[in-house]
């Protein structure tokens, strides 16, 4: 109990708070509805600053994209048109050959001597749509496994809804011998069977 005359001891100094770091410019806080929220647009200074730096790099990938696609060599993928095939003496006489089919999609035929024993090339597209017929040796003819159309050897038309025979591929003899075949270069008509450039002679 206190008497007249005590002296009330002093109440202990509160500690001294560190005063709050300041916050960056472009990340403060604001008061909304009473509430403290973060702003964290940035200034205007900064964001032309961060702008300028986005342009300057965009451009200078740019510039190192280019360099660098300079260096990188054009290169298709895709299976070439023009190639060789080997010599008329690698396909035996009388033969349908599909060594090439997978690969180039076509056919390598032999005729016979009797027949004249000629060579040509035959692309392996149905004229129907488009499927790829099969070669059935023992009934000797190509058979389109999509509607049914049948072929002769010769790739004439005989069954099924094909309009059209099968399409022969340019052929020639290169320097070193080989057969070139051009599978860009197709004839359609039987007309055309009989150019030099359709059937080798060999
Ligand atoms: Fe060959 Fe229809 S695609 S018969």
């Amino acid at each position: 109990m206190t008497q007249p005359g005590d002296v009330t001891p002093a109440a202990p100094a509160a500690a001294a708070k560190p005063a709050p770091k300041p916050l960056p410019k472009s990340v403060h806080q604001e008061e909304v509805d009473g509430s403290k929220v973060w702003n964290l647009w940035f200034t205007r200074r900064e964001f032309l600053t961060l702008a300028a730096w986005g342009t300057f790099l965009a451009t200078v990938g740019g510039a190192l994209a280019s360099i660098l696609r300079y260096f990188i060599p054009n290169v298709s993928y895709d299976p070439p048109t023009v190639f060789k095939i080997g010599k008329p003496i690698d396909y035996a006489s009388g033969v349908v050959d599909e060594r090439w089919k997978k690969k180039h999609r076509i056919w390598v035929v032999r005729d016979a001597p009797a027949l004249g024993g000629g060579l040509y090339v035959i692309f392996g597209r149905c004229t129907h749509l488009g499927c790829t017929p099969n070669w059935l040796e023992g009934q000797n003819k190509f058979k389109c496994p999509c509607h049914g159309s049948g072929f002769r050897r010769t790739g004439m038309n005989f069954e099924g809804p094909a309009p059209r025979p099968l399409e022969r591929c340019k052929v020639a003899l290169a320097d070193d011998g080989q057969i070139q075949v051009d599978v860009n270069s197709r004839f359609r008509s039987p007309k055309d069977w009989k150019r030099p450039d359709t059937y080798l002679k060999v």
